[in-house]
């Protein structure tokens, strides 16, 4: 095993961390790691699984600093994450507090429209600059935690949330993750509670754009550049870029577990493709704001991203069932919960 070696025996030692659940620097100190050889296609896959992991969690730990920032200004980024906020706001507008999870908190940026709200807040984030962000900026937030954690293994009890929201995190979960991030998120959530998760739009203009044509020519220049400077690679986004999904698959995975889709809501009407919306943010803010009415219609698949609300079943009375039923209705129009959902109360 020399030689080689001595890459795979870190690797291996990564591997065996992870199963004691050993911090790797602590382990290279002590010498604590048994080296054991496995398969391998499991060592692969494992090794992937961390990579992937610590990678997001390096991209916002480093990107925790600015992150609150990207929700100020006049930017088409910004109004994105605005309407965002926006629509879930209206969904919580309908109850009456209760405990919410957060689930990807980043800074914290729902812990205030919570807690204003009357809501108990905990927010959950994998990168501890992200979490200590959220200590810094709401010190003097009584109504709100924190904790580091993954939400494929949420460290909270069973039916303990009435609201869990998921914005702009589920991207980040690897696609072999998702059911039992699902299933984490389901578990930790009251039955009658709700679920508000943000999904990317594999389908929109934008992002069909921004994968097939933008991102090419972007790494064309960066190799270009690296060529010409001999600079080396400037870490600014995820070698795996977030992951996208169609509406019609979502719900089918969704509607197949314990849960009753009640609303789909489209948002970012980003028609100024990138580098275009940066070039003229006003006119792409502009043209997203006319569009945001179209949120529910049949031209909804031009947003960036849509975010589908669910209920939890389980001991639901019947009455509460009817009621989700007839607020599913989809309704054409502005954006945010329908008037039906409006002033009831998850059970
Ligand atoms: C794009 S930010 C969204 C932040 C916040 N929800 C918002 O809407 O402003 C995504 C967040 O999800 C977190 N995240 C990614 N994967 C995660 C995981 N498996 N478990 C917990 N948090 C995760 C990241 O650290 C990051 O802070």
């Amino acid at each position: 095993m020399a030689g080689l070696n001595g890459y795979v025996c870190r690797r291996q030692r990564i591997v065996e961390c992870k199963r004691h659940q050993v911090p790797f620097e602590h382990a290279q100190l002590q010498g604590v790691v048994r080296i054991q050889i496995e398969p391998r296609s499991v060592m692969s896959r494992e090794l992937d699984h961390l990579s992937w992991e610590h990678q997001v969690r390096k991209f916002f730990d480093d990107a925790s600093k600015e992150y609150a920032h990207s929700y100020a200004g006049m930017t088409a980024q910004s109004h994105y994450y605005v309407m965002r906020q926006k629509i879930v706001l209206s969904f919580l507008e309908s109850l009456n507090g209760g405990r919410i999870l957060d689930v990807g908190c980043g800074p914290g940026m729902m812990v205030e429209p919570c807690t204003q709200r009357g809501f108990l807040y905990t927010g959950l984030d994998i990168s501890e600059k992200m979490i200590a962000e959220c200590q810094r900026r709401h010190r003097s937030a009584s109504l709100a935690n924190f904790c580091v954690g993954r939400i494929q293994s949420l460290p909270f009890e069973n039916d303990f949330f009435d609201v869990l929201l998921c914005m702009g995190a589920f991207e980040y979960i690897r696609a072999e993750d998702e059911d039992v991030a699902m299933a984490e998120m389901i578990r930790v959530t009251k039955p009658g509670g709700l679920l508000i998760i943000s999904h990317l739009n594999r389908v929109s203009p934008y992002w069909v754009w921004d994968k097939y044509v933008y991102a090419k020519a972007r790494s064309l220049k960066r190799l270009m550049k690296q060529f010409l400077r001999g600079r080396g690679r400037r870490q600014d986004e995820l070698d795996t870029p977030p992951r996208d999904f169609v509406e019609l698959e979502r719900r089918k995975a969704i509607g197949s577990r314990q849960l009753k889709i009640i609303d789909t809501v489209y948002f970012g009407f980003n028609v100024f493709l990138r580098p275009f919306d940066r070039l003229l943010p006003r006119l792409a803010v502009w043209a997203s704001e006319k569009l945001s009415s179209q949120s529910r219609s049949s031209l909804r698949m031009l947003g960036m991203a849509f975010i589908i609300v669910a209920q939890k079943t389980g001991c639901m009375s019947a009455d509460i069932v009817d009621l989700i039923s007839n607020a599913c209705e989809p309704s054409e129009g502005a954006a945010g919960a329908p008037d039906k959902f409006r002033n009831k109360s998850p059970a």
